[in-house]
């Protein structure tokens, strides 16, 4: 199999960082370039330690970045946007990590992010980066804009149940969020003193990745209502989501395990966890650092008339740098899981 040059635009960060890890042992991977502005022509392993001896990889200027066969983009919101078309020119293919390409309507991405869009036109050009949602038109895609990670866990924990008709369209989801996600630029709010030990409920109502997950579900069911709640804990990788719904009139346990086993069954990365007994019964992201696998697990309540699905991954993996490597994968023809073939640790 042909070796793709590959370069990381924004690779001093988490999301650029994790994709390093991954792509440095792919099979079919040679990497080019990676960039910061703040650490150029210093080793990569001066700012991911991790991959020390691992790389003599240095970082690059922005400015100094070549053709490649696929670029990685792992820039902040809003930035990608800007150089998107300069980058163009650069590679044949793209993968964005960020915002800025997930949604198809510029006016929906105006009324969530607060900015016009500066490259509307390209909108369309972009394929939105869940596999087990966009298998086909991924591997035909120039451009994919991978999920956000609280939609990716979202949308992957509830696809199968709209897409099979099981629940009400008023959905309610609680996320538990990870330092990490904030990425590597210390604020107030992540100084240590003011993070430390936190249960921090930061957006209460109308968090972003609502349009996201709105986008993606509703084909499968029209006036779909999304709501989350975000709190931020005492983690650095990680996401949990609680996601609350009413099941439709008659749906059965066994109505529930048929939709996730006919979506799932042969989807490499996807886990259905829902056990009676042991420690582990339902999923948690302590136990997917590191990998490209989500958990689903649900209960569902005749007394309450209640589903509530839970859904696991590690933000930095499945929600971004492990759907980026999947796709790569499918876009250059490869099998869908190289590079992504590893459990987590346990324990950890
Ligand atoms: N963190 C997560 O869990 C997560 C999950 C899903 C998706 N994502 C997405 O992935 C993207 C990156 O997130 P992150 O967490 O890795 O952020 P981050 O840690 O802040 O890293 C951002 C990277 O972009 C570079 N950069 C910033 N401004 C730039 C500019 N104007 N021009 C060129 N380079 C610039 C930074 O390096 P220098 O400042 O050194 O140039 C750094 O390498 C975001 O769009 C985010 O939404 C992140």
């Amino acid at each position: 199999m042909r070796k793709i040059s590959v370069s990381i635009i924004g690779a001093s960060g988490y999301a650029g960082g994790e994709l390093l890890r991954l792509l440095l042992f792919h099979p079919y991977v040679s990497i080019s370039q990676v960039t910061s502005r703040k650490f150029t022509r210093l080793e990569v392993g001066e700012i991911h330690p991790n991959l020390r001896k691992v790389t003599d990889l240095t970082f690059s200027s922005p400015a100094d970045l070549k053709k490649c066969d696929l670029l990685f983009v792992a820039l902040p919101n809003s930035v990608s946007m800007e150089y998107m078309k300069d980058l163009q020119i650069k590679a044949t293919k793209i993968i964005d990590l960020g915002a800025d390409f997930r949604l198809r309507d510029r006016k929906v991405f105006q009324d969530w992010y607060h900015t016009p869009h500066i490259a509307p036109e390209m909108l369309s050009t972009f394929i939105y980066g869940i596999a087990e949602l966009h298998r086909k038109d991924i591997k035909k895609a120039k451009y994919v804009a991978c999920a956000g990670c609280e939609a990716t866990v979202s949308i992957l924990t509830l696809y199968p149940l709209v897409k099979h008709g099981l629940i009400d369209k008023d959905i309610i989801i609680d996320a538990k969020m990870s330092s990490s996600q904030g990425g590597n630029s210390p604020t107030h709010s992540s100084h240590h003193p003011e993070r430390s030990g936190v249960v921090r409920t930061y957006k209460p109502t109308d968090h972003r990745h609502e349009a996201e997950i709105k986008q993606e579900l509703s084909p499968f069911m029209k006036d779909i209502q999304i709501a989350i709640t975000a709190t931020t804990i005492e983690m650095v990788r990680g996401l949990l989501v609680t996601i609350h719904a009413k099941p439709l009139a008659g749906v059965t346990e066994k109505d529930i395990w048929k939709a996730y086993r006919s979506e799932y069954q042969n989807e490499p990365f996807m886990r259905i966890v829902k056990k009676t007994t042991g420690n582990y019964r339902y999923p948690e992201p302590k136990i997917l650092v590191g990998t490209n696998y989500c958990d689903i697990g649900f209960a569902l309540s005749k007394r309450e008339n209640r589903l509530v699905l839970i859904g696991a991954i590690d933000n930095l993996g499945k929600g971004t740098a492990g759907q980026a490597v999947q796709a790569m994968n499918l876009m250059f023809g490869y099998p869908e899981t190289t590079g992504l073939e590893f459990p987590g640790l346990h324990p950890i």
